[in-house]
């Protein structure tokens, strides 16, 4: 058995309270439903700035509405402290998840990214520590990683973060560490690197690159290469995130606990790599991809050109096996995506 099962065989036999903040996001709404799937009892705050009630929707036709009556929702925000202070009441532990994500729309207004993803970060540190819950998981990102050239990325050395975004995320986990010093808080930080999958958003200016184009894809319209197509980027399937949050929320090893992690897969795939994978697993069931051709634009400003983990350290640390690779996340995110674009 993996730690990872283990982990679940525990968790349906002791039910704990999660607060999950950005439950109505990507991520939230994934990490919501395995909880529930798992009899947790979850608390969830969102502000809807960027999450959508279609995933809660989503969540609660998936598990059954036995499994929804654990779930108590907040319409709340992690800039107010009192929105925080009311979401921790009673709470075990806290996975962390709201936030402004994007490095593009961090560029184009870094007062508000600062606003959710430092000032609202602390302000959930503040109430972490203050009800007294037992662990806080958080959000970290490979963005932290910045304009550092090594690959792949080993978590104790980064550079100069190319965007405020990063700034955030790099402070983010400064704070957490901080905290645990000065308070005794106990933090861990995941740094996701490209995630994706199920209820990730295609639409908007700040879409995710897979999301974006398996929607351009299926609707046939013009897809957007940022630069020459050779960027590349580890790619995660959600089902790996949702794994190392449990691990993170429930190790007892005193050492894994307050560091950060990379969650990926220690692979690489280009750009152009990615366009021929989707194409070839969409094509039987939308001809016209036969005539479809990217479109290259310029590279974008802040975008690092190559990412990828070292995931060792989660391994040894927390157990982290991922389950699925980069091919079998597409495929199970591509029925998803067929069923509810087409
Ligand atoms: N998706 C990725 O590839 C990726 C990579 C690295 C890090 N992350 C981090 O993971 C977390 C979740 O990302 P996601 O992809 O699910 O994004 P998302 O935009 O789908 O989800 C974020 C959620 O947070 C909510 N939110 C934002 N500001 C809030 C506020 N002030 N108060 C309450 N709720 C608020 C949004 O409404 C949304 O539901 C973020 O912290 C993001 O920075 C994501």
């Amino acid at each position: 058995m993996t730690n990872y099962q283990q982990i679940q065989q525990t968790l349906k036999n002791n039910p704990y309270c999660w607060l999950i903040t950005g439950v109505a996001g990507f991520i939230g709404s994934n990490l919501l439903e395995a909880l529930l799937r798992l009899n947790q009892k979850v608390v969830g705050l969102d502000n809807f700035s960027t999450g959508y009630q279609h995933n809660l929707d989503q969540v609660k036709a998936a598990v059954g509405q036995n499994a929804w009556l654990n779930f108590k929702f907040i319409q709340g925000d992690i800039r107010r402290l009192q929105d925080c202070l009311e979401a921790c009441r009673d709470i075990d532990f806290v996975l962390h998840h709201a936030a402004l994500g994007s490095v593009p729309r961090s560029i184009e207004n870094p007062i508000l990214s600062n606003e959710n993803n430092i000032s609202g970060f602390l302000n959930m540190l503040v109430a972490s520590r203050d009800t007294g819950i037992k662990r806080f998981v958080y959000a970290a990102s490979s963005s932290t990683y910045g304009d550092h050239p090594n690959l792949p990325k080993v978590e104790s050395i980064i550079g100069q973060p190319l965007s405020p975004y990063a700034v955030t995320k790099y402070v983010n986990e400064l704070y957490a560490d901080v905290f645990n010093r000065c308070y005794g808080t106990q933090s861990i930080g995941l740094r996701y690197f490209n995630i994706f999958g199920p209820k990730q958003d295609p639409n908007g200016a700040y879409a995710a690159v897979i999301p974006q184009w398996i929607a351009a894809l299926i609707r046939n319209k013009e897809l957007y290469v940022n630069g020459d197509g050779e960027t590349s980027r580890d790619f995660c399937f959600i089902e790996n995130v949702i794994q190392a949050n449990l691990l993170a929320a429930l190790t007892n090893e005193p050492k894994a606990i307050n560091q950060v992690y990379n969650i990926a897969l220690n692979e690489r795939t280009s750009l152009n790599q990615l366009y021929t994978m989707m194409c070839e697993l969409l094509i039987d069931k939308f001809p016209h991809l036969h005539n479809h051709q990217p479109t290259y634009i310029a590279f974008r400003k802040g975008d690092v050109r190559h990412s990828q983990a070292d995931i060792s350290k989660a391994h040894e640390f927390l157990g982290y096996e991922p389950t699925h690779r980069i091919d079998q996340g597409l495929r199970e995110a591509m029925d998803w995506y067929v069923l509810h674009l087409s």
